[in-house]
């Protein structure tokens, strides 16, 4: 496995977070499925230019996007691996989460796993050389709007988790597009808080939801993005765009889909929100706090949980047509 190859642009440390804005720069709630009440003061836009990134790097958030990608990967990494000799581009790879199922899976391809993130990359390189020491593996830190490769250097690109997060999608994926051979393929999966429902049904526990899609939304993100991949893959420019949900339904007859996914990774993402929701007046300690309890009950006897990604594939083609070209403009 190769080592960490530093890009010439710093990483913003959890520590320096964007600050907030001041609040005479609100920015309107999704309005969308998710329904978020109230403006939330916009957040800077990251080191990089990207959108803040609403789950910070935390300990916790670790372990939840470990939890996360170990309980999808049958239903997210499903279908053969990549070929062997392929190179893959893991685009926004975090702490190598999604990398070590991809690695499973390949294990003869050439995978590059890149993030924004020096602390996120180092959590990454050490869990693949303790896990998958022969990966064929190598990370680079850079921003995805800037990718630091020739053209059609990838056969596959691999996006998970990530869109969500970016002021600018349909650009991103312009990027991941240059860097593809003409006929490789991009795999993108991205979840849809507004795809979420549960019994017991909870207007607090759906508040509390709610404050997550605003604060993302404030962060130039959108936890609603799911529903838009195939629209935002076919306006960068893409072809043979296919989009298939994957659904997760977790009640108490599945118990390791009620820890790993109701728990440990959709409940844990609404906490991790607490505090900046309380903070941004979206909330109050106590609202919030109600609403995780009724959240909670899903896990519990009786309750359920249901929640749906979308995977998208698509091809880059060999000439794009006029039409896609300009790749800037989002439907
Ligand atoms: C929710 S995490 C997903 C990580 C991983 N794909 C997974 O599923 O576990 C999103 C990741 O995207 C990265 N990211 C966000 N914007 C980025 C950008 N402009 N360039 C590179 N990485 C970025 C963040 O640093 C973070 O590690």
């Amino acid at each position: 496995m190769d080592t960490t190859t530093a890009s010439a642009s710093p990483s913003p440390s959890p520590a320096s977070a964007p600050a907030a804005a001041p609040p005479s720069a609100p920015v309107p709630s999704s309005g969308a499925a998710g329904g978020a009440r109230s403006a939330v003061p916009a957040t800077s836009h990251g080191a990089f230019g990207g959108a803040a990134y609403v789950h910070g790097y935390s300990g916790e958030e670790t372990a939840r996007l470990r939890a996360q990608a170990d309980v999808l990967a049958a239903l997210l990494h499903d279908g053969p691996g990549y070929p062997a000799g392929s190179r893959v581009l893991e685009a926004g790879c975090g702490v190598g989460a999604q990398t070590m199922h991809l690695v499973a899976a390949s294990p003869d391809a050439h995978v590059v796993a890149l993030d924004r993130s020096a602390a996120s990359l180092a959590e990454a390189r050490a869990r693949l050389a303790a896990h998958a020491p022969h990966a064929r593996l190598e990370f680079r830190q850079a921003d995805l709007y800037e990718l630091p490769f020739a053209e059609g250097e990838f056969d596959h690109v691999f996006v998970c988790f990530v869109l969500e997060h970016l002021a600018d999608p349909v650009g991103a994926l312009a990027g991941l597009r240059r860097v593809l051979r003409p006929g490789g393929t991009i795999t993108v999966i991205e979840g849809d808080h507004g795809s979420a429902f549960f019994h017991p049904a909870s207007e607090r526990a759906t508040a509390a939801i709610d404050c997550l899609v605003a604060l993302q939304a404030a962060a130039g993100g959108n936890g609603l993005i799911g529903r838009r991949v195939q629209p935002l893959l076919s306006a960068a420019g893409f072809a043979e765009v296919e989009v298939r949900p994957r659904t997760v339904y977790a009640d108490e007859t599945r118990p390791e889909l009620v820890e790993g996914f109701t728990r440990n990774t959709f409940i844990g993402m609404v906490e991790g929100v607490r505090e900046e929701a309380v903070a941004a007046g979206l909330s109050t300690a106590e609202e919030f706090a109600r609403g995780l309890d009724d959240l909670r009950l899903t896990a519990g006897p009786g309750g359920i949980f249901h929640y749906t990604f979308f995977k998208g594939h698509a091809v880059k083609p060999a000439a794009p047509s006029a039409g896609r070209r300009a790749a800037g403009r989002a439907r």
